[in-house]
């Protein structure tokens, strides 16, 4: 049996992640409070030149970010079909309604387009996400929020460029929302900024970090056990019991869930937590790394880019233009098919991004207010997307097997 090749097991858990975590272990003094959380905060501030506020996650500082701005009860914030539930959730949470606008199928990313069409007069904001790492058209939607006096936020969960150079991601929105996750562009394990351009917002959001609750020390403790349990878990694979292990995780709770019950039905805690010390070191030291770690992800982009030359994959079109990828999406009638059969080579391509335009399908979508039919492209998109990964601990020789294993599919089927 070989090694797992998949979306979501520790894809950022990388040697020197996995030996800052296991010193954590034995360090609780760290964990909670600590210099590197403050070192951490300053070096996102000088990276993006706007003040940070730090939360446990980012849609908690999405949360802080709302309430900031003063939006809620029923203000509308328009989000893009194709996105992940705890964004609408945490517009929710904070007294708002999600509205959703159709994606261009070239950037998986709001269409200018479908947010003029969004518009009412109780429109108070706009959440621009740069999927996957596909940047958004944010100089039309900067120019669409300036007329309608609305403010931007743009959402970099999926990606953090090397530099910040003008007209690019992280330049155009009145706050930029970035996460920690443990699949995000740089990995805390767990964790959430928001850099606000605005000073009375910037403050307001200091203000909220500075009374957001701690997270308990068991929480902290088996958030920084997780690339010990991943990188264990990717090892022991080949003898066969690697799923018995994370299941065994899983039933005793020691594999933290990304998404509560409760948040599938479009309920969000509303309480803010900070993010712990611990989590700061893990991110910090990916952020130092960051140079490094998306030219692993341009180098397995540009072997699949190859693949797709070669055997004429449709792939979506923006992806050329991404300063790193999160993951390489394809658009194949059969996704669903290619990746059950995938899964039974070991390679796990469900990243829960697909057949569901709220992410992931576990999600209850009516709860979170979006109406089928709304985003037509969305709907599509979630239908044939199959995602590679391009993740910093994918090797050229794992994306050689999945390359080769989808070749062999698509040309028996
Ligand atoms: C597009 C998008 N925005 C924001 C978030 C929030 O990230 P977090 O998991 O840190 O709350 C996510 C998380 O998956 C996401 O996919």
């Amino acid at each position: 049996m070989k090694k797992p090749i998949h979306h979501t097991f520790g894809p950022l858990a990388t040697p020197a992640q996995i030996r800052n975590a296991f010193l954590l272990q034995w360090a609780p003094w760290r964990w909670l409070q600590g210099t590197e959380h403050e070192m951490f905060r300053e070096a996102l501030e000088r990276k993006f030149g706007m003040e940070a506020s730090l939360f446990a996650t980012g849609r908690e500082g999405l949360l802080g970010l709302l309430r900031s701005m003063e939006i809620g009860g029923g203000d509308e914030v328009i989000i893009q079909g194709y996105t992940c539930a705890v964004v609408p959730n945490a517009i929710l949470a904070a007294g708002g309604t999600p509205i959703y606008a159709d994606i261009q199928v070239k950037t998986l990313s709001l269409d200018p387009v479908a947010v003029r069409r969004a518009i009412t007069p109780r429109t108070r904001a706009v959440i621009c996400q740069h999927t996957f790492g596909i940047p958004a058209d944010i100089s039309a939607l900067r120019i669409i929020c300036d007329e309608k006096n609305l403010a931007l936020i743009e959402d970099c969960a999926h990606v953090l460029p090397d530099t910040i150079v003008r007209g690019g991601i992280g330049t155009a929105g009145d706050a930029v929302l970035l996460s920690f996750g443990r699949d995000k562009a740089i990995s805390g394990v767990t964790g959430g900024a928001v850099l606000c351009r605005h000073q009375l917002i910037g403050k307001r959001m200091r203000a909220l970090e500075e009374t957001a609750a701690p997270l308990s020390r068991w929480t902290v403790m088996q958030l920084i056990g997780y690339p010990l349990r991943y990188a264990l878990a990717k090892n022991i694979w080949p003898l066969g019991i690697g799923k018995g292990y994370l299941r065994a995780l899983r039933a005793c709770r020691m594999l933290p869930a990304i998404l509560q019950q409760q948040e599938k039905m479009g309920r969000m805690d509303a309480v803010l937590h900070a993010m712990p010390n611990a989590c700061a070191i893990l991110a910090l030291q990916q952020l130092e790394s960051l140079h490094a770690l998306n030219e692993r992800r341009r180098m397995i982009t540009q072997y699949f880019t190859d693949m797709t030359h070669r055997y004429q994959w449709p792939v979506v079109r923006g992806v050329d233009t991404a300063p790193a990828l999160q993951k390489y999406p394809l658009l194949l009638e059969g996704a669903q098919h290619i990746r059950a059969a995938l899964k039974k080579q070991h390679i796990y391509l469900d990243d829960g991004w697909n057949n569901h335009v709220v992410n992931p399908r576990s999600v209850n979508e009516q709860a979170i207010d979006y109406t089928p039919g709304r985003c037509p492209h969305a709907e599509t998109i979630a239908r044939q997307i199959l995602s590679l990964p391009v993740h910093p601990t994918m090797t050229v020789a794992e994306a050689a097997r999945t390359a080769g294993a989808l070749h062999t599919l698509i040309q028996t089927t």
